[in-house]
């Protein structure tokens, strides 16, 4: 059904709406430039709409989110949307770039994986200093699992850093994937004089400005002025190109697309350098929107009827309403702000009136949104990450999947006569993936353990249980650092041996837990007919 007062989008409008939109998302260590790479980008950009936009980090100005006291407290953001705004390429298409954000602090959850299956394309990047972190490595993991193209930036390149080519090295060494550079700086980290663009041969000047308060103006020029300008460096810089070509490492859209290669360009974010190049490689290079596939494998046409997935749920983003917003990504179709959809797990149909945009305490309404879109929908209670809506034709997506959790805590109730609200609000965390939930019979109903990929999850856990759900809980932190799926004849055996529990997650997998990776090796290679499935692991 759909709402009347409100144009329908032609099928052949939301192909072209399809095709101009890139969705990407940032995955980098704390600390490598996140949140300045996403201020600069913004300053190129006409921002359209942003989702809750959470970035920058306490006192900076650009820091809008207020939704949870323990974010304000700690100076991060816990929260993971999405920020869209109008790009102009260089060659005058005018593009909708969609930045999912994932949280910029050094603990991480599931939510950042969850962020994951909402794009197309994912942007790493590298301290020019420091090289591959474990942060970001276990976000390409994530990446590579999902089949996420990757483009690499490498910024900071305005102070001192590492040797450019020992950099690619350590990327093709330590990840196999190949750089092929689409940019290469004339100049070492911290002596800078711009850009080869490997495509054309020009070289872009880097101009400081101050502290990349404005838009610094790209200056283009041909080999032989570059040279006047930055002799023996430029002649380099040309011999290091060559010498890229003649290693293959050109852009190759294949190669690239299939996740065997990354496009490579260098940045200064703070300086403002080398953004609005990441912005046109990304509109040249990244994949717009592709027809979703569905839980059967079977691929729904872009401008099929609306679709979508909820692929995160942020309770308690506005303490004055204590409301709950699910934030979806369109798969196909058009969304109308009024539409009724049905949420596929219950068959339900579901109003999105209340569709929104958020930033974070300003709202404003969405009217339509096109595949690729971000969409806020308030007080969504019953979706949780994984969830397909659509609109006439049903369809379903696949799951998200849940991430091998390395933390686990036992949780109680601090007061027992509350054992209602402690059930309900436990139940509700687990809905909503704040965290995994075990139970064994042996714990009992009234202590489950909660399990999450960072610790983190287990404050945002506390914190909702004490405030809106409440049932305060003391969290009992338990020494197990692996889990693996098992299957119910081995789980006696596991049950008896120290240092392993077997409990059972909400979906109904049994999970072995192992006090270390050593313990559970020594284990299996002593019994051979144990089944013990890794989960889908971060970094392993
Ligand atoms: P994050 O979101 O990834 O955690 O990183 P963020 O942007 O906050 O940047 C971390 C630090 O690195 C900041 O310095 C920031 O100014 C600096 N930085 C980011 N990009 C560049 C760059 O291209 N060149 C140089 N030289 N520095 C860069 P800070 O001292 O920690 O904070 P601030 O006081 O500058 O805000």
């Amino acid at each position: 059904m759909v709402a009347p007062d409100v144009a329908s989008p032609s099928a052949p409008e939301i192909a072209g709406e399809a095709l101009r939109r890139r969705t990407f998302a940032v995955i980098s260590h704390p600390d490598a430039g996140k949140s300045t790479l996403t201020e600069a980008v913004m300053l190129h950009a006409r921002v359209i709409a942003e989702a809750g936009a959470v970035h920058g980090k306490a006192g900076r100005k650009s820091t809008v989110s207020d939704w949870m006291d323990m974010e304000k407290a700690r100076g991060i953001s816990i929260s993971s949307t999405a920020l869209q705004f109008a790009y102009h390429h260089r060659d005058g298409a005018e593009c909708v770039v969609n930045l999912v954000d994932t949280p910029g602090h050094a603990d991480f959850s599931e939510d950042t994986y969850r962020v994951l299956s909402a794009v197309d394309c994912a942007v790493m990047l590298i301290d020019a200093a420091k090289g591959l972190e474990p942060q970001t490595l276990k976000l390409f993991q994530v990446c590579r699992h999902r089949g996420i193209p990757i483009i690499t930036v490498i910024n900071k390149w305005d102070r001192p850093g590492r040797d450019a080519l020992e950099l690619l090295d350590e990327i093709e060494r330590r990840i196999g994937l190949r750089p092929t550079p689409l940019t290469w700086p004339v100049g070492i980290a911290g002596d800078f004089h711009g850009v080869i663009d490997r495509a054309t041969g020009e070289f872009v000047r880097f101009t400081r400005t101050a502290g990349g308060a404005t838009l610094a103006p790209e200056e283009r020029m041909r080999a032989d002025r570059a040279r006047e300008l930055t002799g023996a460096d430029f002649d380099t810089a040309q011999e290091e190109c060559a010498l890229l070509s003649a290693d293959g490492a050109d852009f190759n859209r294949e190669t690239f697309l299939a996740g065997r290669t990354t496009p490579l360009l260098f940045t200064s974010a703070i300086l403002n350098f080398g953004v609005s190049q990441l912005l046109d490689a990304l509109i040249e290079h990244a994949p717009a929107p592709q027809a979703p596939v569905d839980v059967a494998g079977r691929p729904r046409a872009i401008d099929a009827p609306f679709s979508a997935l909820v692929f995160k749920v942020q309770a308690g983003m506005d303490s004055a309403h204590r409301d709950r917003v699910a934030f979806a990504r369109v798969c196909s179709g058009a969304f109308r702000r009024g539409d009724v959809v049905t949420h596929a797990a219950s068959g339900r149909p579901f109003t999105t009136k209340y569709a929104q945009s958020v930033f974070g305490q300003q709202r404003t309404s969405l009217d339509t949104a096109y595949p690729g879109d971000v969409i806020g929908l308030v007080n969504a209670t019953s979706l949780r990450p994984g969830d397909t809506l659509y609109v006439d034709a049903p369809v379903e997506y696949p799951a998200i999947p849940s991430f091998a959790p390395e933390h686990f805590a036992v949780a109680r109730g601090c007061d027992t006569s509350k054992h209602k609200q402690f059930r309900r609000g436990i139940a509700q965390l687990e809905q909503e993936g704040v965290v995994q939930v075990l139970r064994s019979d042996l714990r009992g109903d009234q202590a489950p353990v909660l399990a999450a990929v960072g610790p983190m999850q287990f404050e945002v856990a506390s914190h909702r249980m004490g405030g809106e759900l409440s049932a305060p809980i003391q969290l009992e932190h338990l020494s197990y650092t692996v889990a693996r799926r098992t299957r119910p004849e081995d789980a006696p055996f596991l049950q008896a041996q120290r240092g392993v529990e077997v409990l059972t997650r909400t979906d109904g997998a049994l999970l072995a837990l192992f006090s270390d990776k050593w313990w559970m090796e020594t284990l299996l290679r002593n019994n051979p007919d144990l089944v013990l499935e890794p989960l889908i692991a971060a970094a392993d």
